[in-house]
């Protein structure tokens, strides 16, 4: 357990790629109505990656509000889980693995090379070029010592390392050139390091290293109810046995006629040339609205309760994608409902005025 704070030195503002907030939005999706808050964990990844590798302090503010979670919760998921970085990264940022089989098998001459490099953990090179840090066990034990690097690349294991191998890897990269990860000691996956000792007889070895797509592959398989029954026919409880249904997709609806269409609504909801109606109301105290949304609202030309409360649900689908919201929270938090009822308060309170 270490003490894991923000940065000191943080941007004023971060704003995501449109690909990561559409990336976030994928796994927003993926939870049920309600549980919107569990796409946290990768938020937080997507957004780490779209800031070059770190998450500064202005990127939990814009996730917590994404999320509709107060700050302090994103905030303690972000410092509990070291695979999100508080601190700026190099280019290249090396996890070096420093548990019991990589440190048996010279994990500590590794280490020395990167403070020779390098310099102590968490710092950055004079180049800005790269940075590393001692982590637990990342599952390669069997290809022992090893590191994971991130770049813009992706992430990659470099694995049976020696002090050398791995200066040259972090040469190569430095220099603009992409070592090939994996192995870098010449063996084939973490097979023993003199060779194979197993299905080594022609037969068996034959198809080592050349399986490049699975047997039925480019199969087609029919699709039936009991995919997991090789035969498609398994007994009930009851003994009996249910014959396989092939799954046909549903025929698809015809057109209604035109004159029993519904009539698309069109939505009232954007003031073009600004609040041309009055002054415009406190969005803020539709609840689910903070200063963030209110300010997307208005930059989007919504201004009045009264626009709001006569939304329909394509405008609110439009809205929801105007203001990059997550589908679905505009209806959970009902600001419709709201917006009806505090624009009816208005409208009494403005009559009220003109009679005094
Ligand atoms: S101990 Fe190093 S990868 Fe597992």
């Amino acid at each position: 357990m270490s003490a894991r704070r923000l940065a000191i030195r943080q941007p004023d503002e971060f704003t995501l790629s449109a690909a990561a907030k559409k990336e976030i939005n994928m796994w927003v999706k993926k939870f049920p109505k309600g549980r919107e808050r569990s796409a946290l964990i990768p938020a937080l990844w997507i957004a780490q990656k779209d800031a070059g590798g770190w998450l500064p302090e202005p990127a939990l503010r814009l996730l917590g509000e994404m999320l509709d979670m107060a700050y302090i919760r994103v905030y303690e998921v972000a410092t509990f889980y070291t695979m999100y970085n508080l601190e700026p990264v190099g280019t290249h940022y090396v996890q070096l693995c420093g548990t019991t089989p990589c440190w048996l098998r010279g994990s500590d001459d590794l280490i020395a090379m990167l403070k020779r490099k390098i310099g102590p953990q968490r710092s950055i090179s004079d180049d800005g070029k790269l940075s590393w840090l001692e982590v637990e066990c990342l599952g390669s034990c069997a290809n022992a010592p090893m590191v994971q690097i991130s770049n813009a690349d992706g992430d990659h294991y470099y694995e049976d390392l020696t002090a050398e191998s791995l200066e040259a890897v972090l040469d190569d990269l430095v220099a603009g050139r992409t070592p090939k990860p994996g192995s870098q000691s010449g063996r084939h996956t973490s097979e023993p390091a003199g060779g194979a000792l197993a299905l080594t007889t022609e037969k068996l070895s034959q198809a080592r290293g050349k399986l490049k797509k699975l047997p039925n592959a480019g199969k087609k398989v029919a699709i039936t109810e009991h995919a997991a029954d090789p035969k498609g026919v398994r007994a009930t409880s009851s003994g009996r046995k249910n014959t396989p249904k092939t799954l046909t997709p549903p025929k698809p609806v015809k057109n209604p006629k035109p004159s029993a269409r519904k009539p698309v609504s069109k939505p009232q909801v954007i003031y073009t040339d600004g609040p041309t109606d009055g002054t415009p109301d406190d969005l803020k105290k539709i609840k689910g609205v903070g200063p963030k949304f209110e300010k997307d609202l208005n930059s989007k030309g919504i201004y009045y309760f009264r626009q709001i409360g006569a939304w329909k649900v394509a405008d609110v689908k439009m809205v929801e994608d105007l203001i990059d919201s997550i589908p679905g929270r505009i209806k959970r938090d009902e600001w419709v409902k709201q917006a009806k009822v505090l624009a009816k308060a208005a409208t009494k309170a403005s009559k009220t005025k003109v009679k005094a």
